[in-house]
């Protein structure tokens, strides 16, 4: 039973689903036929496009891309498959897995004058605003493959940026080190060469730790997609307007810049750092968060979907475990967070707000223990989300419902009003 309050009275009706169903009126349907809008700041309750790509139950904690639970693809997966998933529908064969890896490797280069673009920008510039400059500028230096409706154009941006972006990052990292740019290195893997590309030095030979690679390619499966999040929502509302496939994606990377979406492992981190130079007090932190005081919050913790523990988080801590228990000197940050967890999971003040960690709560410790500084924790997301971002972008436009995005408002401002000068 749905409720609806409008200026005719009250509405009271049976809802078969939140969207138009194929019997009995949906919400959709309803709006639609009375012309009724619905106050819903966030987009909380809206359904504002169908999609076929990723499926989440935040109530049982399940998330799943094209079917395949998220579970699968971070075991038995690796990163470009589930790229090839997301972007094409079903998982590849293995020839198709070669091809479209060949394709990738093969545009992995920039334009020489883009690398000069690097040149132009601060040093101590946030490599996530280098990384959206960079991208938007894709569409300066390859002109021929913007047309949203031609499919070998979209085909050729969609490899074009699964080849670029891992090239831009390292060198937005590059560039805030201070260290030359490294050209890649198309005999390496997808995370190898951009593993090689961050962390070595010209003329130096450098070894990638295969664990390491492993552990990033998991961890970009386990970002590549979350339906209609802040940034992907943003990547089809801006390809709404017919905006190409790059223009599209460095909005999303904007987007995912800001502290409350790709920023949140950063948070974490610092949360954790502040704790341990605090003394390392784990309940005395928890009781400040529960008193609100000093305006501390318990940061990696809740979800707007999920109202249990974020499957991602899962896999994530188990990796943590790994990753750092491999060390010689693990980071003890690894145990407070742990306390953390265990501390807030036994409060009924966390238990009963349905506050579990998500996958930003682990995440940090991993990219801090692989030698990633915090300011490329979000850079490392955006990587990950390319292959989402795109996948969205082609079914958005591939819709013949699409119409350009214009959400509605709701006016709360002056009645009309004579013009006086005061
Ligand atoms: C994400 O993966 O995009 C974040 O969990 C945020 C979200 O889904 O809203």
């Amino acid at each position: 039973e749905v409720k609806l309050d409008h200026p005719g009275g009250q509405l009271s009706m049976p809802v078969q689903s939140a969207v138009e169903g194929p019997a009995g009126i949906g919400v959709g349907k309803l709006l639609k036929e009375t012309g009724m809008t619905t106050y819903d700041p966030g987009f909380v309750n809206t359904a504002a496009c169908s999609s076929a790509i990723t499926y989440i139950d935040g109530d049982a904690g399940i998330l799943r891309y094209r079917g395949y639970p998220i579970e699968q693809l971070a075991e038995k997966s690796s990163f470009l498959e589930v790229s090839y998933l997301l972007i094409y529908g079903e998982l590849p064969t293995p020839q198709q897995l070669t091809e479209f890896s060949e394709r990738i490797r093969r545009h992995s280069l920039l334009h020489e004058e883009m690398r000069r673009f690097f040149d132009g920008f601060p040093r101590d510039a946030h490599p996530m605003a280098v990384l959206s400059s960079a991208v938007s500028a894709i569409s300066t230096f390859y002109q021929d493959s913007l047309d949203p409706f031609d499919s070998s154009h979209v085909e050729m941006s969609t490899v074009r940026l699964m080849a670029k972006v891992p090239t831009i990052a390292s060198y937005a990292y590059k560039k805030s080190i201070g260290q030359p740019l490294l050209y890649p290195d198309n005999s390496l893997g997808y995370v190898e060469n951009f593993l090689r590309m961050t962390f070595g030095v010209p003329a130096e030979p450098y070894e990638v730790d295969p664990v390491m690679a492993k552990v990033l390619d998991m961890l970009f499966i386990l970002h590549a997609d979350h339906e209609q999040n802040c940034s992907t929502s943003t990547v089809r509302l801006v390809g709404s307007s017919n905006a190409n496939l790059f223009a599209s994606v460095s909005a999303g990377v904007n987007a995912l810049f800001g502290p409350l979406h790709g920023g949140a492992n950063q948070a974490v981190l610092e949360m954790l750092e502040k704790i341990q130079a605090d003394g390392g007090d784990v309940a005395s932190f928890v009781r400040k968060v529960k008193d609100k005081q000093d305006g501390v919050k318990l940061m990696g913790f809740g979800h707007r979907v999920y109202k249990n523990y974020d499957p991602r988080a899962a896999i994530v801590k188990k990796a943590a475990q790994d990753v750092l228990g491999r060390m010689a000197k693990p980071d003890p940050l690894l145990d407070i967070a742990m306390q953390l967890e265990e501390i807030a999971l036994a409060d009924e003040f966390f238990v009963s707000r349905k506050l579990y960690p998500n996958v930003d709560f682990y995440t940090g410790l991993i990219y801090k223990a692989m030698g990633f500084p915090t300011k490329m924790f979000t850079v490392l997301f955006a990587l990950g989300r390319l292959p989402g971002w795109i996948a969205q972008w082609r079914e958005m436009i591939n819709d013949p419902e699409t119409k350009i995005g214009r959400p509605r408002q709701i006016y709360t401002g002056s009645p009309e009003r004579d013009y006086t000068p005061v």
